[in-house]
């Protein structure tokens, strides 16, 4: 595979110091032994463990680090000033996509569907919440991914834990409305969406939570999604204009729901999904013929454009 000459010595960035570190170490290793089996002259770089300021000794980077710090635009800022292309989304996307607020407000204002929510401080009159949102909510730290710290509130009494959990996570906690009715996830890649998945959490937990996420094996995946063909297009498209308006690239992953009215609700993106061979992005991708390998093949070959 001389042809993977031409990418040079690539830096797998994984691990770094998120919540998120543990599944970022399982998506970097697959990440890595994948461009490796396909030639690819890379090697593993964990800006815990070492200074960032290494990179420079390396012509790009695949980004799969999960979380604050590496999902969140300031590994993307430091690559910028060492001028070395990077996979995946900037530095202004990164930034908003990690922050679940910032993102729906950007949505919003561009007339993009998404859950209902408001800020919880200290001095939020949660009355005036439950009045807006109705019951039940869930709460959620702005900043996290793997559904760190988030929980279904289901009685006004069951507020304070949830919050309490959420504020361990980040000083900043949404309480969003409870969608109920169906969870599909939408991949991009090259910037274009993938064939959408249907998630379906095992019957006796109440949202797609991190142990079901990463330690059960009873998670459904609908591929197909079982929507009509029609209304699958139409999930895609809304998704494509909402991973454009955060100014999310080249490869990604938007959460949303329908509910019961069969309406669709956009959740959040994630503009570096789980990169593991189970997870969401490389079945969608499997759909249409690409191998794990071969996916992240053409995620780093979209760090060549911005090559000089
Ligand atoms: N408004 C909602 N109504 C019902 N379930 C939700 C809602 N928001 C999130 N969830 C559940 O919680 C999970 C995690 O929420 P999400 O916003 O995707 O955050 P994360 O960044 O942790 O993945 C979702 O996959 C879904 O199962
Ligand atoms: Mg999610």
């Amino acid at each position: 595979m001389s042809n993977a000459a031409k990418f040079g010595k690539v830096a797998v960035l994984l691990g770094g110091k998120s919540a998120e570190r543990a599944v970022s170490l399982d998506s970097g290793q697959a990440v890595l032994e994948a461009l490796l089996r396909s030639g690819v002259q890379a090697e593993a770089f964990d800006p815990q463990e070492r200074s960032v300021t290494e990179l420079v000794a390396y012509d790009r980077a695949f980004i799969v680090l999960h979380g604050r710090g590496g999902e969140d635009g300031q590994i993307q800022g430091v690559l910028e000033w060492l001028n070395i292309p990077y996979t995946g989304t900037g530095v202004q996307g990164s930034a908003i996509g990690m922050d679940k607020v910032k993102t729906k407000q950007i949505w919003q204002g561009s007339d993009l569907p998404t859950a209902p929510y408001r800020i919880i401080t200290k001095d939020t009159d949660l009355d005036a919440v439950i009045a807006d949102l109705g019951l039940p909510v869930i709460i959620k730290p702005v900043h996290e991914g793997s559904s760190v710290g988030m929980s279904k509130v289901e009685k006004t009494e069951d507020f304070a834990a949830a919050i309490a959990k959420a504020t361990a996570h980040d000083a900043v906690v949404m309480a969003e409305k409870w969608i109920t009715g169906r969870e599909f996830t939408i991949s991009f890649l090259n910037g274009q969406p993938l064939p959408v998945i249907r998630l379906q959490p095992p019957a006796d937990v109440a949202f797609y939570d991190y142990e079901a996420k990463y330690q059960r094996n009873d998670v459904e995946y609908g591929i197909p999604c079982g929507l009509s063909e029609a209304e699958e297009k139409t999930l895609q498209v809304l998704c494509l204009r909402a991973f454009q308006a955060v100014g999310a690239e080249g490869w990604g992953r938007i959460d949303a729901m329908q509910d019961e009215q069969g309406n669709f609700w956009l959740l959040e993106v994630n503009t570096v999904p789980g990169m593991t061979s189970h997870s969401l992005v490389p079945k969608a991708a499997q759909a249409v013929g690409y191998s794990f390998d071969a996916l992240c093949v053409a995620i780093l070959e979209q760090t060549l454009a911005a090559s000089v």
